[in-house]
Protein backbone atom coordinates (compact mmCIF):
# COMPACT_ATOMS: atom_id res chain seq x y z
CA UNK A 1 0.00 0.00 0.00
CA UNK A 2 1.44 3.11 -1.04
CA UNK A 3 -0.64 6.57 -1.19
CA UNK A 4 1.20 9.03 -3.15
CA UNK A 5 0.69 12.63 -4.11
CA UNK A 6 1.56 14.63 -6.68
CA UNK A 7 2.12 18.35 -7.14
CA UNK A 8 3.58 20.74 -9.11
CA UNK A 9 6.67 22.28 -8.21
CA UNK A 10 6.77 25.06 -10.93
CA UNK A 11 3.73 27.46 -11.85
CA UNK A 12 1.60 25.06 -13.39
CA UNK A 13 1.59 23.08 -16.79
CA UNK A 14 4.29 20.79 -15.84
CA UNK A 15 2.65 17.61 -16.68
CA UNK A 16 1.07 16.44 -14.01
CA UNK A 17 -2.07 15.25 -15.98
CA UNK A 18 -0.21 12.88 -18.00
CA UNK A 19 2.04 11.86 -15.03
CA UNK A 20 -1.40 10.95 -13.13
CA UNK A 21 -3.11 9.07 -15.96
CA UNK A 22 0.11 6.76 -15.81
CA UNK A 23 0.23 6.13 -12.29
CA UNK A 24 -3.66 5.56 -12.18
CA UNK A 25 -2.80 2.16 -13.27
CA UNK A 26 -1.56 1.58 -9.85
CA UNK A 27 -4.08 3.36 -8.03
CA UNK A 28 -7.62 2.19 -7.09
CA UNK A 29 -8.40 5.84 -6.27
CA UNK A 30 -7.64 9.23 -8.35
CA UNK A 31 -8.57 12.71 -6.24
CA UNK A 32 -8.69 16.27 -6.98
CA UNK A 33 -7.94 18.00 -4.47
CA UNK A 34 -8.21 22.07 -4.95
CA UNK A 35 -8.29 23.92 -7.87
CA UNK A 36 -10.78 24.57 -10.10
CA UNK A 37 -11.58 24.32 -14.47
CA UNK A 38 -8.73 27.00 -14.27
CA UNK A 39 -6.76 23.74 -14.36
CA UNK A 40 -6.29 21.86 -17.85
CA UNK A 41 -4.65 18.53 -17.74
CA UNK A 42 -3.48 16.64 -21.06
CA UNK A 43 -3.23 13.14 -21.42
CA UNK A 44 -2.26 11.44 -25.03
CA UNK A 45 -3.16 7.63 -24.97
CA UNK A 46 -2.40 6.16 -28.17
CA UNK A 47 -2.10 9.19 -29.82
CA UNK A 48 -5.62 10.92 -29.05
CA UNK A 49 -5.82 13.76 -26.85
CA UNK A 50 -8.27 14.31 -23.73
CA UNK A 51 -7.87 17.45 -21.77
CA UNK A 52 -9.18 17.76 -18.39
CA UNK A 53 -10.11 20.50 -16.32
CA UNK A 54 -12.26 19.70 -13.40
CA UNK A 55 -12.46 15.59 -13.36
CA UNK A 56 -9.90 13.59 -12.49
CA UNK A 57 -6.56 12.41 -14.68
CA UNK A 58 -7.25 8.90 -14.12
CA UNK A 59 -10.94 8.39 -15.61
CA UNK A 60 -9.60 6.76 -18.27
CA UNK A 61 -8.75 4.02 -16.90
CA UNK A 62 -11.55 1.09 -15.71
CA UNK A 63 -12.31 -0.01 -12.26
CA UNK A 64 -11.39 3.19 -10.58
CA UNK A 65 -12.70 5.44 -7.96
CA UNK A 66 -12.60 9.22 -9.32
CA UNK A 67 -13.18 12.21 -6.51
CA UNK A 68 -13.58 15.51 -6.73
CA UNK A 69 -12.72 16.57 -3.45
CA UNK A 70 -14.32 18.97 -0.95
CA UNK A 71 -11.31 21.56 -1.56
CA UNK A 72 -12.04 21.75 -5.08
CA UNK A 73 -14.42 24.96 -6.85
CA UNK A 74 -16.65 23.73 -9.14
CA UNK A 75 -18.21 25.16 -11.84
CA UNK A 76 -20.95 22.64 -12.57
CA UNK A 77 -21.70 23.14 -16.23
CA UNK A 78 -18.11 22.49 -16.87
CA UNK A 79 -17.94 19.49 -14.78
CA UNK A 80 -21.58 18.12 -16.99
CA UNK A 81 -19.77 19.10 -20.30
CA UNK A 82 -16.43 16.95 -19.18
CA UNK A 83 -19.03 14.27 -18.66
CA UNK A 84 -20.69 14.66 -21.68
CA UNK A 85 -17.50 15.21 -23.78
CA UNK A 86 -16.08 11.88 -22.32
CA UNK A 87 -19.17 9.58 -22.85
CA UNK A 88 -19.90 11.08 -26.22
CA UNK A 89 -16.37 10.11 -26.88
CA UNK A 90 -16.61 6.73 -25.53
CA UNK A 91 -13.45 7.51 -23.48
CA UNK A 92 -16.01 6.74 -20.38
CA UNK A 93 -14.97 3.18 -18.70
CA UNK A 94 -18.07 1.11 -17.41
CA UNK A 95 -16.55 0.36 -14.12
CA UNK A 96 -15.35 3.58 -13.24
CA UNK A 97 -16.53 5.91 -11.11
CA UNK A 98 -17.05 9.41 -10.52
CA UNK A 99 -17.85 10.98 -6.91
CA UNK A 100 -18.32 14.97 -6.23
CA UNK A 101 -17.58 16.03 -2.60
CA UNK A 102 -21.14 17.15 -1.01
CA UNK A 103 -18.95 20.11 0.81
CA UNK A 104 -17.03 21.10 -2.59
CA UNK A 105 -17.86 24.58 -3.44
CA UNK A 106 -19.78 25.37 -6.29
CA UNK A 107 -18.72 28.21 -9.22
CA UNK A 108 -21.51 30.61 -9.72
CA UNK A 109 -22.05 32.55 -12.78
CA UNK A 110 -21.25 35.70 -10.89
CA UNK A 111 -18.08 34.50 -9.88
CA UNK A 112 -16.92 34.25 -13.13
CA UNK A 113 -18.25 37.72 -14.31
CA UNK A 114 -16.55 39.41 -11.04
CA UNK A 115 -13.37 37.68 -12.02
CA UNK A 116 -13.37 39.21 -15.71
CA UNK A 117 -14.36 42.48 -14.15
CA UNK A 118 -11.72 42.69 -11.90
CA UNK A 119 -8.80 41.92 -13.87
CA UNK A 120 -10.53 44.28 -16.72
CA UNK A 121 -10.23 46.86 -14.04
CA UNK A 122 -6.62 46.47 -12.66
CA UNK A 123 -5.78 46.78 -16.46
CA UNK A 124 -1.76 46.40 -16.83
CA UNK A 125 -1.34 44.87 -13.11
CA UNK A 126 -3.61 42.49 -13.66
CA UNK A 127 -3.04 39.04 -12.70
CA UNK A 128 -3.77 37.64 -16.14
CA UNK A 129 -6.36 34.51 -14.05
CA UNK A 130 -8.04 32.28 -16.31
CA UNK A 131 -11.34 34.27 -16.13
CA UNK A 132 -13.22 30.99 -14.37
CA UNK A 133 -14.40 32.54 -11.15
CA UNK A 134 -12.27 30.78 -8.93
CA UNK A 135 -10.38 33.85 -6.57
CA UNK A 136 -14.08 34.94 -6.11
CA UNK A 137 -15.59 31.71 -5.34
CA UNK A 138 -12.76 30.90 -2.54
CA UNK A 139 -13.67 34.30 -1.35
CA UNK A 140 -17.01 33.28 -0.83
CA UNK A 141 -16.03 30.05 0.73
CA UNK A 142 -13.95 31.95 3.16
CA UNK A 143 -16.04 35.17 3.72
CA UNK A 144 -18.51 31.95 4.47
CA UNK A 145 -21.44 32.57 1.66
CA UNK A 146 -20.66 30.44 -0.72
CA UNK A 147 -22.74 27.95 -1.96
CA UNK A 148 -21.90 24.15 -1.58
CA UNK A 149 -22.51 20.74 -3.70
CA UNK A 150 -24.69 19.49 -0.80
CA UNK A 151 -26.62 22.64 -0.78
CA UNK A 152 -27.94 21.89 -4.22
CA UNK A 153 -29.78 18.91 -2.65
CA UNK A 154 -32.56 21.02 -1.13
CA UNK A 155 -33.29 23.60 -3.20
CA UNK A 156 -34.60 25.87 -0.90
CA UNK A 157 -31.28 26.45 1.03
CA UNK A 158 -29.88 27.00 -2.57
CA UNK A 159 -32.53 29.55 -3.40
CA UNK A 160 -32.18 31.35 -0.11
CA UNK A 161 -28.13 31.13 -0.20
CA UNK A 162 -28.37 31.94 -4.09
CA UNK A 163 -30.52 35.46 -4.20
CA UNK A 164 -28.42 36.67 -0.36
CA UNK A 165 -25.62 36.39 -2.50
CA UNK A 166 -27.17 37.53 -5.91
CA UNK A 167 -28.23 41.00 -4.30
CA UNK A 168 -24.69 41.79 -2.97
CA UNK A 169 -22.72 40.84 -5.76
CA UNK A 170 -25.24 42.63 -8.10
CA UNK A 171 -24.40 45.65 -6.08
CA UNK A 172 -20.35 45.14 -6.82
CA UNK A 173 -21.09 44.61 -10.33
CA UNK A 174 -23.29 47.45 -11.08
CA UNK A 175 -22.29 49.80 -8.55
CA UNK A 176 -18.95 49.28 -8.59
CA UNK A 177 -17.39 47.62 -11.58
CA UNK A 178 -20.16 49.23 -13.72
CA UNK A 179 -21.70 46.41 -15.56
CA UNK A 180 -24.76 44.39 -16.04
CA UNK A 181 -25.93 42.77 -13.61
CA UNK A 182 -26.63 39.25 -13.26
CA UNK A 183 -30.12 37.80 -13.23
CA UNK A 184 -30.86 35.30 -10.23
CA UNK A 185 -33.85 33.94 -11.42
CA UNK A 186 -32.29 32.54 -14.77
CA UNK A 187 -29.47 31.53 -12.54
CA UNK A 188 -31.56 29.47 -10.30
CA UNK A 189 -33.45 27.53 -12.98
CA UNK A 190 -29.88 26.55 -14.67
CA UNK A 191 -28.64 25.26 -11.40
CA UNK A 192 -32.16 23.70 -10.59
CA UNK A 193 -31.03 21.56 -13.94
CA UNK A 194 -27.87 20.94 -13.03
CA UNK A 195 -29.08 19.37 -9.48
CA UNK A 196 -30.98 16.70 -11.35
CA UNK A 197 -27.93 15.58 -13.26
CA UNK A 198 -25.31 16.13 -10.40
CA UNK A 199 -27.03 14.20 -8.18
CA UNK A 200 -26.15 10.81 -8.32
CA UNK A 201 -22.71 11.89 -8.09
CA UNK A 202 -22.72 14.15 -4.91
CA UNK A 203 -21.62 11.93 -1.69
CA UNK A 204 -19.15 12.21 1.22
CA UNK A 205 -15.92 11.44 -0.70
CA UNK A 206 -13.88 11.72 2.80
CA UNK A 207 -15.82 8.23 3.78
CA UNK A 208 -15.30 6.87 0.63
CA UNK A 209 -11.30 7.66 0.65
CA UNK A 210 -11.43 5.96 4.60
CA UNK A 211 -13.42 2.78 3.16
CA UNK A 212 -10.62 2.80 0.73
CA UNK A 213 -7.58 3.04 2.77
CA UNK A 214 -9.18 0.88 5.24
CA UNK A 215 -9.29 -2.06 2.59
CA UNK A 216 -5.57 -1.14 1.42
CA UNK A 217 -6.79 0.63 -1.91
CA UNK A 218 -3.99 2.90 -3.00
CA UNK A 219 -4.76 6.46 -3.53
CA UNK A 220 -3.62 8.89 -5.88
CA UNK A 221 -4.03 12.48 -5.32
CA UNK A 222 -3.89 14.93 -8.41
CA UNK A 223 -3.03 18.34 -7.73
CA UNK A 224 -3.53 21.14 -9.84
CA UNK A 225 -1.72 24.49 -10.61
CA UNK A 226 2.02 24.35 -9.19
CA UNK A 227 3.93 25.47 -5.86
CA UNK A 228 4.86 28.91 -6.72
CA UNK A 229 1.23 29.86 -7.75
CA UNK A 230 0.20 28.64 -4.35
CA UNK A 231 -1.94 31.62 -2.47
CA UNK A 232 0.90 31.60 0.97
CA UNK A 233 3.74 30.27 -0.81
CA UNK A 234 4.07 31.31 -4.54
CA UNK A 235 4.91 34.48 -6.19
CA UNK A 236 1.77 36.87 -4.44
CA UNK A 237 -0.69 38.33 -5.65
CA UNK A 238 0.32 36.79 -8.74
CA UNK A 239 -1.23 33.25 -7.57
CA UNK A 240 -4.32 31.37 -7.79
CA UNK A 241 -6.67 31.37 -4.84
CA UNK A 242 -5.55 27.80 -3.27
CA UNK A 243 -3.03 25.65 -1.95
CA UNK A 244 -1.37 23.48 -4.37
CA UNK A 245 1.34 22.04 -1.82
CA UNK A 246 1.46 18.66 -0.79
CA UNK A 247 -0.16 19.25 2.45
CA UNK A 248 -3.40 20.59 0.81
CA UNK A 249 -3.82 16.70 -0.63
CA UNK A 250 -5.34 16.27 2.86
CA UNK A 251 -7.79 19.35 3.73
CA UNK A 252 -8.79 19.15 0.32
CA UNK A 253 -9.80 15.35 0.39
CA UNK A 254 -10.67 15.21 3.97
CA UNK A 255 -7.50 12.27 5.46
CA UNK A 256 -4.66 12.72 7.48
CA UNK A 257 -1.18 13.42 6.76
CA UNK A 258 -0.24 9.89 8.37
CA UNK A 259 -1.62 8.54 5.06
CA UNK A 260 1.28 10.05 2.73
CA UNK A 261 3.38 8.00 1.61
CA UNK A 262 4.93 9.70 -0.76
CA UNK A 263 4.88 12.81 -2.68
CA UNK A 264 6.00 13.23 -6.13
CA UNK A 265 7.02 16.58 -7.54
CA UNK A 266 5.98 17.03 -11.28
CA UNK A 267 9.26 19.33 -13.22
CA UNK A 268 9.27 20.32 -16.64
CA UNK A 269 12.85 20.17 -17.82
CA UNK A 270 12.63 24.23 -18.05
CA UNK A 271 10.09 26.80 -17.07
CA UNK A 272 6.89 28.23 -18.08
CA UNK A 273 4.51 30.42 -16.71
CA UNK A 274 1.02 31.71 -18.06
CA UNK A 275 -0.49 35.13 -17.28
CA UNK A 276 1.34 37.42 -15.05
CA UNK A 277 3.83 37.86 -12.03
CA UNK A 278 7.58 37.35 -11.84
CA UNK A 279 9.63 35.27 -13.78
CA UNK A 280 13.35 35.31 -12.58
CA UNK A 281 14.67 32.94 -15.81
CA UNK A 282 12.10 34.14 -18.72
CA UNK A 283 13.92 33.94 -22.08
CA UNK A 284 12.76 36.64 -24.60
CA UNK A 285 15.13 35.71 -26.97
CA UNK A 286 14.71 32.83 -29.72
CA UNK A 287 15.70 29.87 -27.52
CA UNK A 288 12.39 31.26 -25.38
CA UNK A 289 11.27 31.09 -28.94
CA UNK A 290 12.23 27.55 -29.84
CA UNK A 291 11.02 26.32 -26.31
CA UNK A 292 7.94 27.30 -26.86
CA UNK A 293 7.23 26.49 -30.20
CA UNK A 294 8.97 22.80 -29.67
CA UNK A 295 7.35 22.67 -26.52
CA UNK A 296 3.67 23.08 -27.79
CA UNK A 297 3.74 25.75 -24.97
CA UNK A 298 -0.21 27.26 -24.85
CA UNK A 299 -2.50 27.21 -21.94
CA UNK A 300 -4.47 23.79 -22.51
CA UNK A 301 -7.44 26.02 -20.53
CA UNK A 302 -6.72 29.15 -22.19
CA UNK A 303 -5.16 28.71 -25.39
CA UNK A 304 -2.38 31.83 -23.63
CA UNK A 305 1.07 31.63 -24.99
CA UNK A 306 3.50 30.56 -22.20
CA UNK A 307 6.51 32.36 -20.89
CA UNK A 308 9.28 30.17 -21.39
CA UNK A 309 12.55 30.05 -19.65
CA UNK A 310 15.54 27.84 -17.42
CA UNK A 311 15.21 25.63 -14.94
CA UNK A 312 15.13 27.36 -11.65
CA UNK A 313 16.56 25.52 -8.93
CA UNK A 314 15.85 28.10 -6.32
CA UNK A 315 11.83 27.67 -7.27
CA UNK A 316 12.76 24.06 -7.29
CA UNK A 317 14.05 23.82 -3.99
CA UNK A 318 11.51 25.56 -2.49
CA UNK A 319 8.68 23.39 -3.67
CA UNK A 320 10.77 20.51 -2.00
CA UNK A 321 10.52 22.20 1.08
CA UNK A 322 7.20 23.05 1.17
CA UNK A 323 5.90 19.74 0.17
CA UNK A 324 8.61 17.04 0.96
CA UNK A 325 9.11 15.51 -1.80
CA UNK A 326 10.06 12.18 -2.18
CA UNK A 327 11.15 12.18 -5.95
CA UNK A 328 10.80 14.11 -9.28
CA UNK A 329 8.55 12.89 -12.36
CA UNK A 330 11.15 15.61 -15.09
CA UNK A 331 9.04 15.91 -18.32
CA UNK A 332 9.37 17.55 -21.74
CA UNK A 333 13.26 16.58 -21.47
CA UNK A 334 12.70 16.38 -25.27
CA UNK A 335 11.77 19.48 -26.02
CA UNK A 336 15.26 20.55 -24.88
CA UNK A 337 17.00 18.34 -27.55
CA UNK A 338 19.22 20.09 -30.14
CA UNK A 339 19.62 23.73 -27.72
CA UNK A 340 23.52 23.86 -27.86
CA UNK A 341 24.30 24.80 -24.45
CA UNK A 342 21.71 24.05 -21.49
CA UNK A 343 21.91 26.23 -18.31
CA UNK A 344 20.49 26.35 -15.01
CA UNK A 345 19.98 28.52 -12.52
CA UNK A 346 21.05 27.40 -9.18
CA UNK A 347 20.72 30.85 -7.40
CA UNK A 348 19.75 34.42 -7.59
CA UNK A 349 22.53 37.33 -7.33
CA UNK A 350 20.79 40.19 -5.25
CA UNK A 351 23.21 42.93 -4.32
CA UNK A 352 25.74 41.43 -3.06
CA UNK A 353 23.87 38.19 -1.95
CA UNK A 354 23.45 34.76 -3.47
CA UNK A 355 20.34 33.47 -2.91
CA UNK A 356 19.71 29.52 -3.02
CA UNK A 357 16.73 28.07 -1.03
CA UNK A 358 13.74 30.63 -0.83
CA UNK A 359 11.69 32.30 -3.50
CA UNK A 360 12.33 36.39 -1.97
CA UNK A 361 8.64 37.23 -0.95
CA UNK A 362 9.46 40.88 -1.95
CA UNK A 363 8.56 41.49 -5.29
CA UNK A 364 10.51 44.53 -5.07
CA UNK A 365 13.66 42.42 -4.16
CA UNK A 366 12.53 39.65 -6.54
CA UNK A 367 12.47 42.21 -9.51
CA UNK A 368 16.17 42.74 -8.60
CA UNK A 369 17.55 39.40 -8.67
CA UNK A 370 19.49 38.28 -11.19
CA UNK A 371 20.29 34.70 -12.25
CA UNK A 372 23.05 32.43 -11.37
CA UNK A 373 23.49 30.29 -14.15
CA UNK A 374 25.37 27.16 -14.87
CA UNK A 375 26.09 26.12 -18.42
CA UNK A 376 25.72 22.51 -19.83
CA UNK A 377 26.63 20.96 -23.30
CA UNK A 378 23.08 20.28 -24.54
CA UNK A 379 21.91 17.17 -27.01
CA UNK A 380 21.29 16.55 -30.51
CA UNK A 381 19.57 12.99 -30.39
CA UNK A 382 15.97 12.83 -30.67
CA UNK A 383 15.03 11.09 -27.43
CA UNK A 384 11.48 10.45 -27.83
CA UNK A 385 11.77 6.86 -28.18
CA UNK A 386 14.09 6.18 -25.29
CA UNK A 387 12.95 4.05 -22.28
CA UNK A 388 15.75 3.15 -20.87
CA UNK A 389 17.96 5.87 -19.03
CA UNK A 390 21.08 4.24 -20.05
CA UNK A 391 19.99 4.59 -23.76
CA UNK A 392 19.71 8.60 -23.23
CA UNK A 393 22.86 10.33 -24.15
CA UNK A 394 25.23 11.31 -21.65
CA UNK A 395 24.91 15.10 -21.85
CA UNK A 396 21.13 14.45 -21.30
CA UNK A 397 21.88 11.67 -18.11
CA UNK A 398 24.53 15.09 -16.62
CA UNK A 399 21.52 17.23 -16.95
CA UNK A 400 19.40 14.71 -15.01
CA UNK A 401 22.04 14.36 -12.10
CA UNK A 402 22.46 17.81 -11.65
CA UNK A 403 19.22 18.13 -11.37
CA UNK A 404 19.35 15.75 -8.42
CA UNK A 405 22.09 17.18 -7.01
CA UNK A 406 21.40 20.84 -6.63
CA UNK A 407 18.23 19.68 -5.47
CA UNK A 408 18.90 16.40 -3.03
CA UNK A 409 16.44 14.53 -4.65
CA UNK A 410 16.26 11.70 -6.96
CA UNK A 411 14.47 11.08 -10.19
CA UNK A 412 11.60 8.83 -9.97
CA UNK A 413 10.55 9.12 -13.69
CA UNK A 414 11.92 10.76 -17.19
CA UNK A 415 9.15 11.77 -19.71
CA UNK A 416 10.15 12.24 -23.63
CA UNK A 417 6.70 12.92 -24.84
CA UNK A 418 3.57 13.53 -24.40
CA UNK A 419 2.29 9.83 -25.13
CA UNK A 420 1.61 7.30 -22.40
CA UNK A 421 3.89 5.21 -23.49
CA UNK A 422 6.69 7.80 -24.07
CA UNK A 423 8.25 7.52 -20.78
CA UNK A 424 10.89 6.28 -18.95
CA UNK A 425 10.26 5.06 -15.28
CA UNK A 426 12.72 4.46 -12.24
CA UNK A 427 11.26 4.19 -9.56
CA UNK A 428 7.25 3.57 -8.99
CA UNK A 429 6.32 5.26 -6.00
CA UNK A 430 2.91 3.55 -5.96
CA UNK A 431 4.04 0.06 -5.85
CA UNK A 432 6.94 1.14 -3.72
CA UNK A 433 9.78 -0.19 -5.85
P1 LIG B 1 -0.57 19.89 -16.50
O1 LIG B 1 -1.48 21.05 -16.31
O2 LIG B 1 0.53 19.87 -15.49
O3 LIG B 1 -1.30 18.58 -16.55
O4 LIG B 1 0.13 20.09 -17.90
P2 LIG B 1 -0.59 20.54 -19.30
O5 LIG B 1 -1.39 19.41 -19.79
O6 LIG B 1 -1.28 21.84 -19.11
O7 LIG B 1 0.67 20.84 -20.18
C1 LIG B 1 1.62 19.89 -20.47
C2 LIG B 1 1.71 19.73 -21.98
O8 LIG B 1 2.89 19.02 -22.31
C3 LIG B 1 0.58 18.89 -22.56
O9 LIG B 1 0.34 19.33 -23.87
C4 LIG B 1 1.15 17.48 -22.57
O10 LIG B 1 0.53 16.65 -23.55
C5 LIG B 1 2.58 17.76 -22.92
N1 LIG B 1 3.56 16.83 -22.37
C6 LIG B 1 3.57 16.19 -21.17
N2 LIG B 1 4.74 15.50 -21.01
C7 LIG B 1 5.47 15.72 -22.13
C8 LIG B 1 6.78 15.32 -22.54
O11 LIG B 1 7.53 14.65 -21.83
N3 LIG B 1 7.20 15.77 -23.76
C9 LIG B 1 6.43 16.57 -24.56
N4 LIG B 1 6.94 16.95 -25.72
N5 LIG B 1 5.19 16.94 -24.21
C10 LIG B 1 4.73 16.56 -23.00
P1 LIG C 1 -2.72 23.42 -14.26
O1 LIG C 1 -3.41 22.58 -13.23
C1 LIG C 1 -0.87 27.25 -15.26
C2 LIG C 1 -2.54 30.81 -13.35
C3 LIG C 1 -3.25 31.81 -14.22
C4 LIG C 1 -2.93 33.09 -13.48
C5 LIG C 1 -3.01 32.66 -12.03
C6 LIG C 1 -4.34 32.95 -11.35
O2 LIG C 1 -3.16 23.15 -15.64
O3 LIG C 1 -1.24 23.40 -14.07
P2 LIG C 1 -6.75 31.81 -11.55
O4 LIG C 1 -7.66 31.65 -12.71
O5 LIG C 1 -6.36 30.54 -10.89
O6 LIG C 1 -7.26 32.82 -10.55
O7 LIG C 1 -5.40 32.47 -12.17
O8 LIG C 1 -2.78 31.26 -12.01
N1 LIG C 1 -3.05 29.42 -13.43
C7 LIG C 1 -2.41 28.42 -14.05
N2 LIG C 1 -1.27 28.43 -14.77
N3 LIG C 1 -1.53 26.08 -15.04
C8 LIG C 1 -2.65 26.05 -14.30
O9 LIG C 1 -3.25 24.91 -13.95
C9 LIG C 1 -3.17 27.27 -13.80
N4 LIG C 1 -4.25 27.60 -13.07
C10 LIG C 1 -4.16 28.92 -12.84
O10 LIG C 1 -2.71 31.80 -15.53
O11 LIG C 1 -1.60 33.48 -13.73
MG1 LIG D 1 -2.28 22.65 -17.41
Amino acid sequence: MANVVIIGTQWGDEGKGKIVDLYSQDAHVIARFQGGNNAGHTLVVKGVQTILHIIPSGILHDGKICIVGNGVVVDPRILLQEIDQLKERELLPPKTKLYVSEDAHLIMPYHCRIDSAREAKKGAGKIGTTGRGIGPAYEDKAGRCGIRMVDLLDLETFRERLFRNVEEKNFLLTQFFKEDPVDGEAIFKEYSEFAVRLKPYIANTSLIIDEELKKGRRILFEGAQGSHLDIDHGTYPFVTSSSTVAGSACCGSGFGPTQIHSVVGIIKAYTTRVGGGPFVTELTDEIGDRIQKVGHEYGATTGRRRRCGWLDMVMIRQSVRLSGISGFALTKLDVLSGIDKIRICTGYKYKDEIIKDAVPSDLKILAQCEPVYEELDGWTEDITTTRELASLPANTRKYLDRISQLSGVEIYLVSVGSGREETIVLKNPLRGV
